[in-house]
């Protein structure tokens, strides 16, 4: 895919991760749309603009469900969009908009692996794949909750894909972009563990199937934020994919 120019929605973790390795690449890094960052490295705008989208190859959401939502139309008229707050997409309107959008623009959504591993294996066997659970563990203060409440590992949610998404939007990305690559949003079973005593944040995924059982447990530092240290890496890794391929709606 030609990409030379790129916008970023959100200049936080992920943001500023992305746009130091797109200078790498030799990209220009056109515009980063937050409200509240500061940077002097790149013209930052406030609100969604339809002509900086209209001047990009891509633009790379990394900010909240929210934006994603508010900007996902905007985006996909105009260009190819990057999409990392994947709980947006439990709203089936909004994942449908983002098929229709990109099938009558031509225009890709690409969907990064970011956390976690194996999102391609898991959208290659979704037709064989019976049953998917997902169990995040985290400590407290990384999913947004009170660590006073918690002195002990406590399950905060346990429930469907689509009503984790809507409980933790910020920390379950990556149960979303299971659900999205294999079985769906209602299917797929999600768990939230909170614990005091880690500093890490583990992904265990459970795939059962025709032919296959997997078993993934991922874990990574979560080095403040809801980010953990290997994802700004991964997100790097995609982008260097769509420099390289992309089209459609991918897996990257
Ligand atoms: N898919 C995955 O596996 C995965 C993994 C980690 C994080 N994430 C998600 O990626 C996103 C970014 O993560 P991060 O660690 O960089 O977060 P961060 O908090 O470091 O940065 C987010 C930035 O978005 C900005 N922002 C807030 N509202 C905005 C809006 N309406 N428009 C534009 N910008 C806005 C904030 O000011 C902040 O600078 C979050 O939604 C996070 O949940 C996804």
């Amino acid at each position: 895919m030609d990409i030379n120019r790129i916008g970023l929605i959100g200049y936080g973790k992920i943001g500023r991760a992305l746009a130091a390795h797109a200078r790498e690449l030799g990209l220009e890094v056109a515009f980063a749309q937050d409200p509240v960052a500061q940077a002097d490295d790149v013209k930052v705008v406030a609100g969604p603009d339809t002509e900086l989208y209209e001047g990009v190859d891509l633009v790379i959401e990394c900010a909240t469900r929210g934006a994603l939502a508010e900007s996902l139309g905007l985006v996909l008229e105009r260009t190819n969009l990057l999409c990392f707050s994947l709980t947006a997409f439990s709203d089936d309107a909004l994942l449908a908009q983002a098929k229709e959008a990109s099938q009558a623009s031509g225009h890709s959504v690409f969907v990064p692996h970011g956390a976690i591993l194996g999102l391609d294996g898991i959208r290659d066997g979704r037709q064989a794949i019976e049953e998917v659970s997902i169990t995040t563990t985290k400590s407290p203060k990384s999913l947004g909750l009170n660590p006073a409440g918690y002195t002990e590992p406590t399950v905060v949610f346990e429930g469907s894909t689509r009503d984790a998404c809507a409980a933790f939007p910020r920390n379950v990305n990556v149960h979303a972009a299971i659900a999205l690559a294999g079985i769906g949003f209602d299917r797929t079973r999600s768990k939230v563990v909170a614990d005091p005593s880690v500093s890490t944040n583990t992904h265990r995924i459970v795939i059962n199937g025709n032919g296959l059982a997997w078993d993934m447990t991922i874990s990574s530092f979560a080095a403040g934020g809801v980010t953990g240290a290997y994802t700004p890496l991964s997100a790097c890794g995609s982008l260097d994919r769509i420099v390289r391929t992309g089209g459609g709606f991918s897996f990257v």
